[in-house]
């Protein structure tokens, strides 16, 4: 058993951290001290010379952290848009990116609520949870083709009070999802297969591969969703999909196969285009 003072143990996961190339460390090293200890960082400022009891599980946690993997995986949780979200092996740890997506799609209907959404590769289920939780008289069908993924997307969806709305179903992109939707979204693998190996290493071995890989081009999954689109969107329905850096302009091209086209696109917080708007081209 290991007994330290807060001070001295917030200086040594800083320094450890540093050492290691994590980003912020300082706000990991509060995430950790307030997990193991429920102590926030106004105490340890206020209190340096506190003895923490045993620092034994902290130290687990903090190699682990040390070893390259996230500390919302260790923690088994990420924050999306405010609400907490658990994670699965068979989950992303969801980006901040995609809450623009979630943002865009409520301002896409004005304040009106939906009557069918649509979320392709629901992961832990944070973009269609979060459009329930602002749409009370939506329902919404999420799926993915990782049975692990909509389990535990149906147990956030109980947490944040929308399993009522929420329906769920194991399905390879559009094959077998019957009805029409008012909005279709998805944030589908956009990594193309080189590029696998290159990605940070919290990444590359906490994310799974069946939420990276998006096949040799990394366009693979949206050719498949485009082509189910048009049977998928009712004739005003709205489409919003996530893309990776670089890609817009294969993306235009390919929704041209398929007789769609890109309506708008916004921008990520770094300024790279990473949501576009599809309509079915009814119009
Ligand atoms: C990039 S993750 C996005 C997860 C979640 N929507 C988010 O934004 O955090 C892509 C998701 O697509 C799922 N997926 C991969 N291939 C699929 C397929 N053929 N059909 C349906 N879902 C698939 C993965 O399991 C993963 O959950």
């Amino acid at each position: 058993m290991t007994i330290m003072q807060l001070a001295e143990i917030y200086q040594q996961i800083i320094q450890k951290m540093t050492e290691a190339g994590i980003e912020s460390p300082a706000l990991e090293a509060r995430r950790l001290i307030k997990r193991h200890f429920n102590i926030d960082w106004a105490e340890i400022v206020a209190s340096p010379a506190k003895t923490l009891p045993d620092t034994t599980a902290l130290e687990n946690d903090l190699r682990r952290r040390l070893s390259g993997e996230p500390l919302s995986r260790i923690e088994g949780v990420r924050e999306f848009r405010g609400l907490e979200f658990t994670l699965g092996p068979d989950t992303l740890d969801p980006r901040p990116e995609t809450e623009i997506l979630v943002d865009w799609a409520l301002e896409l209907f004005h304040g009106k609520h939906p009557e069918r959404i649509l979320d392709l590769g629901t992961g832990t289920g944070c973009i269609p949870i979060c459009l329930l939780k602002e749409w009370q008289a939506t329902r919404g069908l999420a799926t993915d083709i990782a049975p692990g993924a909509l389990e535990i997307a149906r147990r956030n969806a109980e947490t944040h009070k929308v399993a009522d709305r929420l329906d769920f179903q194991l399905a390879d992109w559009g094959q077998g999802i019957e009805g029409r939707f008012d909005l279709v979204v998805s944030n589908p693998p956009y990594i193309p297969e080189s590029g696998i190996g290159i990605l940070q290493k919290e990444v590359r071995n906490h994310d799974p591969i069946l939420a990276l890989d998006g096949g040799f081009d990394g366009l693979q999954a949206y050719g498949k969703i485009f082509s189910a689109l048009s049977r998928l969107l009712k004739p005003a329905g709205k489409a919003l999909f996530e893309i990776g850096a670089g890609q817009e302009a294969d993306i235009e091209r390919l929704a041209g196969k398929y007789r769609i086209r890109i309506e708008a696109v916004r921008p990520d917080y770094a300024g790279i285009t990473r949501v576009v708007e599809i309509s079915n081209g009814d119009k």
